[in-house]
């Protein structure tokens, strides 16, 4: 499974970056506004720390202003993923955009029909998002299940990127079920190499281990 980080902080994507966790960034404009930076600016130092697609998402509503901010986005640097919106509007745009060689990244699916359409679009990613299905009481998972189904059923190539990723049961669940790659909060992330028991284990061997007078350095 691909790791991607939903974030604009810089610091915390080099820290994951340089454990290797790092297969690619997404942001979006709520993250843009957390991070207090540019968007053109964060963007570009992200690209440059980063080696695989990080996604930027576009504001306009029409499609000819979508294409329009998604080629400007995309001229930041060459792993730059347009992110758009799934509304007719948006379909119309990734399929240009998709057409010109540009990856893009259909963001806020909350349906399978939504993602059957957005594969037919030529959607490089589709990005389901859990969490904010599971807030008003639906099951995400469900729907990552129906979409793996169906891309399977059909071949496309489209990759499943679980989003709104918030606990990491989702990342779990979201990797048993298949989706290719899952996006989630650095904090997220870090919460998958805790264990209760690894910390109360490791607490027992050190109190042996003083207990020893010896040194290994
Ligand atoms: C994904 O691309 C989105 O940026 C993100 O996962 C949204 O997560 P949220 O629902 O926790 O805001």
């Amino acid at each position: 499974m691909k790791f991607f980080v939903d974030t604009a902080e810089i610091d915390a994507i080099a820290e994951l970056n340089d454990l290797g966790m790092v297969d690619g960034v997404t942001t979006n404009p709520s993250l843009i506004l957390k991070s207090g930076r540019d968007i053109l600016e964060v963007t570009k130092e992200i690209c440059d720390l980063v080696d695989g697609p990080v996604s930027a998402e576009v504001v306009a509503t029409k499609a000819d202003d979508m294409i329009a901010e998604g080629r400007k986005l995309a001229e930041i640097a060459q792993n730059i993923t347009v992110k758009l919106p799934l509304t007719w509007d948006g379909l119309k745009a990734c399929k240009v955009l998709t057409g010109e060689g540009k990856m893009v990244n259909v963001t806020l699916c909350f349906s399978a029909n939504q993602a059957l359409i957005a594969a037919k679009a030529g959607a490089t990613f589709i990005s389901p998002f859990i969490g904010r299905l599971d807030d008003i009481n639906l099951d995400g998972m469900d729907l990552i299940a129906d979409i793996r189904t169906i891309y399977d059923n059909y071949g496309y190539e489209t990759q499943i990127l679980a989003a709104s990723i918030r606990t990491p049961n989702h990342v779990l669940e979201s990797a048993r079920i298949g989706a290719d790659v899952m996006t989630a909060p650095p904090e997220v992330i870090k919460k998958l190499a805790m264990h209760p028991l690894t910390d109360k284990g490791l607490e027992t061997f050190l109190a042996d281990w003083a207990k020893t007078g010896q040194k290994i350095l």
